[in-house]
């Protein structure tokens, strides 16, 4: 017997059961971000390595840890990516966008690799929905992005959301304030854990992020970025918040808010839903307004998001959408010339916009009835001798066509009423 596989650890396949309740999502996604003028881009699903290391920052946890990192075989250094703002940014540039009308509004679906262990809601194969809107630092967008964010999760049933949300400000306010809450760890070393102390002298703000009661402890005392913004970061977060205030979104502000990447500025936020479990993020993003320069290009200020496609099913026990049901046309018996009538009334019924199927697998008359059934058929063409018979499956009424026109005219009728 040959060996038998399965699907990589951390990765799954999608079936059809639950592929409709994903196609579903992705029609609303691009109707709700459609419609504030995002616009579809795809980007290759693996890049340059030094892409992450410089866009996503070096001493990330996802650059460190995380990445599935390959030489090709002319030995360049290749990376599934991890996220797609670095690939989209770079995309901006090389395509020279920043010479298009600003801001640029971008919106990307697919399929992005981590190398985490695997838990629920936890993938190294996953997808993602995300938007960038890049080439203007107006407030307004930080705002927009976060609404467009609530109304497609909403839109696709999430529920228990809550919504954190906080400021990094600048470059120069964020360096002075990371010295300073160094400093202060650095007085506290001794009540901090071990194993957290060298990690937190690479990057302090990574201890609001802990899990230890004692760190925690020690860091509800800690000075916050927030009390710390230069004026002009405070000013744009305020217009931010008023909003969103204006549109009613609720909000916790969270200034130990520490995402993932490094190259947010400003504006960061977080979607998380309480029906998910420890890996509660649905959805976040943020400002990230010197990437672009970072990557070679001109400076062009830029704010996006992304959220989990399987984490915004697993929030949501929305159900797939009401599918239309299909016309199943019957053989009533094995002849090639009924099979011939029959397939051509399936195609018939098809480009006139309906969902047919035609019997397929040689099953007796008792059997194409019992199937059609499962698929949940409207109405059953059962093609017989010289004539077709339509049978309604919900009234049970049936009526007999002479010519295949006519049963086709007899379904349509019946559909259009
Ligand atoms: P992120 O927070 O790292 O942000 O990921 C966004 C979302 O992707 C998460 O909220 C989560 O729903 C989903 N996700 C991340 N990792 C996994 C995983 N291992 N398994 C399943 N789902 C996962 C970013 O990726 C940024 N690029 C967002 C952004 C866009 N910021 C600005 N623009």
């Amino acid at each position: 017997m040959g060996r038998k596989f399965k699907a990589p650890r951390g990765t799954f396949d999608v079936l059809p059961a639950e592929g409709l309740r994903r196609r579903e999502l992705i029609r609303l996604t691009a109707e709700v971000l459609g419609r504030a003028g995002y616009e579809s881009i795809a980007t290759p699903v693996f890049e340059d390595t030094e892409l992450f290391a410089r866009g996503v920052g070096a001493s990330s946890e996802i650059v460190q840890k995380e990445m599935f990192t390959f030489s090709d075989p002319g030995g360049r250094s290749l990376t599934l990516r991890p996220e797609g703002t670095a690939g989209i940014c770079r995309a901006y540039v090389e395509a020279g966008m920043h010479k298009l009308p600003q801001p640029v509004k971008l919106l990307y679906l697919g399929p992005f690799f981590r190398h985490e262990a695997p838990q629920a809601g936890r993938f190294r194969q996953f997808h993602q929905v995300g938007i960038e809107a890049i080439g203007s630092d107006e407030p307004s967008l930080d705002a927009e992005a976060i609404l467009l964010l609530e109304e497609l999760l909403a839109s696709a049933g999430a529920s228990g959301l809550r919504l954190r949300l906080s400021s990094l400000g600048g470059p120069e306010s964020r360096r002075a304030y990371v010295e300073e809450l160094r400093a202060w760890l650095r007085a506290r070393s001794d009540e901090l854990p071990e194993a957290l102390r060298a990690r937190v002298e690479a990057n302090p703000m990574r201890a609001f992020d802990a899990k230890d009661e004692r760190t925690r402890a020690v860091m509800s005392e800690a000075p916050t970025l927030l009390e710390r913004l230069a004026d002009d970061d405070a000013e744009h977060f305020s217009e931010v918040r008023s909003l969103l205030d204006g549109a009613g979104l609720e909000y916790r502000l969270d200034p130990t808010l520490v995402r993932g990447l490094d190259y947010y500025t400003r504006t960061v936020f977080e979607f998380e839903s309480d029906q998910l479990g420890a890996q509660s993020g649905v959805g976040g993003g943020g400002r990230y307004d010197g990437l672009v320069e970072e990557l070679g290009g001109p400076r062009a200020p830029g704010v996006g998001w992304a959220a989990g496609i399987e984490r915004i099913l697993l929030a949501s026990d929305a159900r797939g959408p009401d599918v239309v049901p299909p016309v199943f046309v019957a053989l009533e018996d094995g002849s090639s010339a009924g099979a011939r009538e029959g397939f051509l009334l399936a195609r018939d019924l098809r480009t006139r916009g309906l969902s047919a199927q035609m019997e397929q697998s040689g099953r007796s008359l008792k059997g194409q009835l019992k199937h059609a059934d499962r698929l949940g058929a409207r109405w059953v063409a059962i093609v017989a001798g010289e004539e077709i018979r339509v049978r309604d499956m919900a009234s049970g009424d049936q009526r007999a066509a002479a010519t295949r026109a006519e049963a086709l005219d007899l379904v349509l009728a019946g559909a259009a009423r």
